[in-house]
């Protein structure tokens, strides 16, 4: 049985992300940084390789039973105060498709679009685990065509653009682009992302170009990340 979200909402804002960029070029580092998630958020993530120790200074959750993430995603949700968490799943045998597709179906049912707060999912390795470059399927592909309604916000993280569903490119109102290994990754990016190419080609590490719904056609902020502790 698959659980259903709750309550539609069609007032609430599209607001999935995307991280792309080679490895080591910030990616979970601007996640913890650029603002999309903040020390009091509902977050859940999919976290296979250990990658968050803390989130915005609050210790992390983890569970490498589905079943005792679910239990414990509930309850912090039933909170009724509205309480921030950061909960992770990591699955023992890693990230593949099937662990995304079981952590989506609990995240799926976890939507309630009349919640105090939105529900934040940090999707990280996310390449590893889709079978597709086509559309996003299964309780993974709902959350991203049908999460706003429902609070969902998924964050979605990956090396090369090629690699995910196009579905990924084409629902994430936050887009942010870190250094490229290959100049084809940085000209497939340009062209669905619509940043400039020589700008994604100049990057260094720990640099990148973000876009968000707030940008016209043309525009995007340049950063650089600061090392962080943890
Ligand atoms: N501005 C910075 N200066 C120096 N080191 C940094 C900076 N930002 C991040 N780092 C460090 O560089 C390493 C790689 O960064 P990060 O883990 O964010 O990259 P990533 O793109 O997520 O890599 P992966 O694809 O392997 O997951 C980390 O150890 C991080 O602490
Ligand atoms: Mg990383």
């Amino acid at each position: 049985m698959i659980l259903q979200p709750k309550n539609p909402n069609n007032r609430l804002s599209a607001e999935h992300a995307l991280f792309v960029g080679s490895s080591g070029s910030g990616k979970t580092t601007g996640v913890k940084q650029v603002g999309v998630i903040n020390a009091t958020d509902q977050v859940a993530l999919f976290d296979p390789y250990l990658d968050y120790e803390a989130l915005c200074g609050r210790e992390i959750r983890r569970y490498t039973s589905l079943a005792a993430f679910a239990r414990a995603l509930f309850s912090a949700r039933a909170t009724k105060t509205g309480r921030g968490f950061k909960i992770a799943y990591s699955p023992k045998d890693g990230a593949n498709a099937k662990n995304l597709e079981a952590f989506s179906r609990v995240i799926w049912g976890a939507g309630d679009g009349n919640h105090k707060k939105p529900l934040k999912v940090v999707f990280e390795e996310l390449a590893k685990c889709v079978t597709t470059s086509g559309a996003a399927r299964g309780a993974f592909g709902e959350i991203l065509t049908g999460g706003r309604k429902f609070g969902i916000h998924a964050i979605c993280i990956f090396q090369r653009g090629q690699e995910v569903p196009k579905t990924v490119m084409g629902q994430c109102s936050i887009k942010w682009v870190g250094k490229q290994q290959r100049e084809q990754d940085a000209v497939y990016l340009a062209r669905e992302i619509g940043l400039p190419v020589d700008k994604i080609i100049a990057l260094p590490k720990f640099h990148y170009l973000m876009k968000t719904d707030d940008h016209n056609i043309g525009q995007f902020d340049e950063g650089k990340l600061r090392k962080l502790a943890a």
